[in-house]
Formats: C-alpha cells, structure tokens, sequence
C-alpha cells in the first residue's frame, strides 16, 4: 500500500516528501509538533492536542499554517489513505522558510508536516505483566518545557541513555531532587497509603494530554490526586509508579534505578487507569 505525507498543502509518497533546507524547524528547532494516537480507528482526544497545538504556536508567536478544522481534515485525511487503524499522526509547524537568522523572519507561511505511523501492539511482550524499568537522570532541558518544541536534544540523549541501560524511560530530576517528569511522558506515583500524585503543570513539565485524561479518570474513581512534585526517594518509596503518554496511556514502572517499586509488580491504580483510558477513546468518548 503506498504511504503518503502532506507537506505544506500537498499530499506526497512518503519517501519524496521534503521541506526546504532553509526551513527553520530544520535549521533552528523553531517549531512545535503534537502526536495524536489513532486507538481501534478512533483519534484519541482530536480537542486535547489541538488546544495544546494552539497554546505552542501562541508562546512562541508562530502562526496557524492552515486554520483549525483544515488541520483536522488533513490529518484524518492522510490517516484514511494510509490505513492507519492503530497508530499516531505526527504533525509538526515551524516558523516557515527564511535565510538563517535568529530573529523572526517578516511574516510568511508557516510549514506544515504530517506523517502517520502504524503500530502493530501497543506494548512488548512482558510490559503490562511484568512493568517497565526508568533510570533517573538530571532534567538539563530549558526554561519553557510546557511548549512542545521540535527542540528535544536533551530528550534524544536521555532516551539514549535509558536504552543503553536497559530501561524503557528516563526520569528527569530537577537539581531540587524532584521528579519533573519522563523525556517523551508525564510520571506518576501511587503512595504507599494510596494517594495519586503527579507533578503539577508549570514552566517545568509538559501538561500531558493523557495526563490530564487520567486525573479526570482517577478523580470521577474518587481516587485521592495531589498535584505536586515529588522525590526521587517518595517515588522509591512508593506502591506503583508509572508513566502516561499518547501511545503509552498509562503503563506501569516496576523499577527505577535498578530498585523494585511496590511488589516489583504492575497495580490495580496504573493498570485500571489504562483500561478506563482505553476504554474512554474505543467508545469515542475522549
Ligand atoms: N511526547 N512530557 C514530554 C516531555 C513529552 O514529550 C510527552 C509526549 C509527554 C506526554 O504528553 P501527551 O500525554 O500529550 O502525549 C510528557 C510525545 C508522545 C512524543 O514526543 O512522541
């Protein structure tokens, strides 16, 4: 089946679509990108992405490259004509294509990229029985990480570094010793006596689209929710822990540093969170 991409109002076979070499998202990371997951043919929360979209380009002074409703129609559109039942549509807008300088160019267009991914399972073999293992790391990433910028070096490295180790995620730790949260998802932990706690949204963290889903999940379960942030020993300490992103939902952390969390196991908080996820986007709830 031909795969297509759409790049700045065309519909192109994947491996001839390109942007400029002056485009600034290249050059200079001057962009902003969202990740969409497709769950069972459904767009798991289309409204959520959107609005965080709108917020990146606002923050940054970027402007709309077509106008909301467009941007939905291509995305759902290049789903369509690449099969996608399972998987993510990748967008990303940058400030468009001007000779390099680090001031912003005079207005023009800005470019827009989308591209499809398929998934064949949403976990490994192992994850959901056995947990996946973070490893914990210094945060070194900028002042502003509630923007969603194509600028991610500190998470290319951070990344690298958890594979090498074995490890699915890392944790990125403030020099205060707190958690701000994992290089591609939001971290959560369960305390010992039950209570839920996440990192509040700041300049520090990115306001996760998943996160915010399952804090409405886990208070309509009337589970007991903090917003704030925690240690890298509370999170030692804790009964669960896990992670939440667009792809992962909710997947439980059964060791960090090397260390058992809890009974070494998945718990019912990370795991019935992910099932009422999941569940929420099948029924096109969300
Ligand atoms: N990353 N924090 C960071 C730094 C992230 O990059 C992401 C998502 C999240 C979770 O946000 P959401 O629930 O809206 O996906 C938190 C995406 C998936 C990525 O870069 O591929």
């Amino acid at each position: 089946m031909a795969r297509w991409a759409y790049v700045n109002g065309r519909y192109l076979p994947h491996d001839r679509a390109a942007v400029h070499i002056e485009d600034r998202g290249f050059q200079l990371a001057d962009g902003v990108y969202e990740v969409v997951t497709i769950l069972g043919g459904r767009f798991a929360d289309m409204d959520g992405h959107l609005d965080r979209l709108d917020r990146s380009l606002n923050a940054l002074r970027i402007p709309w490259p077509v106008n909301r409703p467009v941007l939905e129609r291509v995305m759902r559109e290049l789903a369509r004509r690449n099969g996608i039942h399972d998987g993510a549509v990748y967008m990303q807008v940058s400030r468009g294509v001007a000779p390099r300088d680090f001031r912003f160019p005079s207005p023009r267009p800005s470019s827009l990229v989308v591209t499809t991914r398929r998934v064949q399972r949403w976990t490994q073999p192992g994850q959901l029985e056995e947990g996946v293992p973070v490893i914990t790391i210094p945060d070194i990433r900028w002042g502003r990480r509630d923007i969603k910028t194509t600028g991610l070096l500190a998470q290319v490295l951070g990344k690298q570094q958890a594979a090498e180790a074995g490890a699915f995620e890392a944790w990125m730790v403030d020099p205060d010793g707190t958690v701000t949260e994992g290089c591609s998802s939001n971290a959560w932990i369960v305390m010992a006596e039950g209570t839920l706690v996440t990192r509040e949204p700041s300049h520090k963290i990115l306001n996760g689209v998943t996160r915010l889903a399952l804090l409405r999940l886990a208070r309509a379960a009337e589970l007991t929710v903090e917003e704030r942030p925690f240690t890298v020993a509370e999170a030692l300490a804790a009964r669960e822990a896990f992670v939440s992103s667009a792809g992962t939902f909710a997947l439980p952390v059964t060791r960090i540093d090397g260390q058992a969390i809890g009974t070494g196991k998945p718990g019912p908080v990370a795991l019935g969170l992910r099932r009422a996820y999941i569940d929420d986007v099948l029924r096109g709830r969300l």
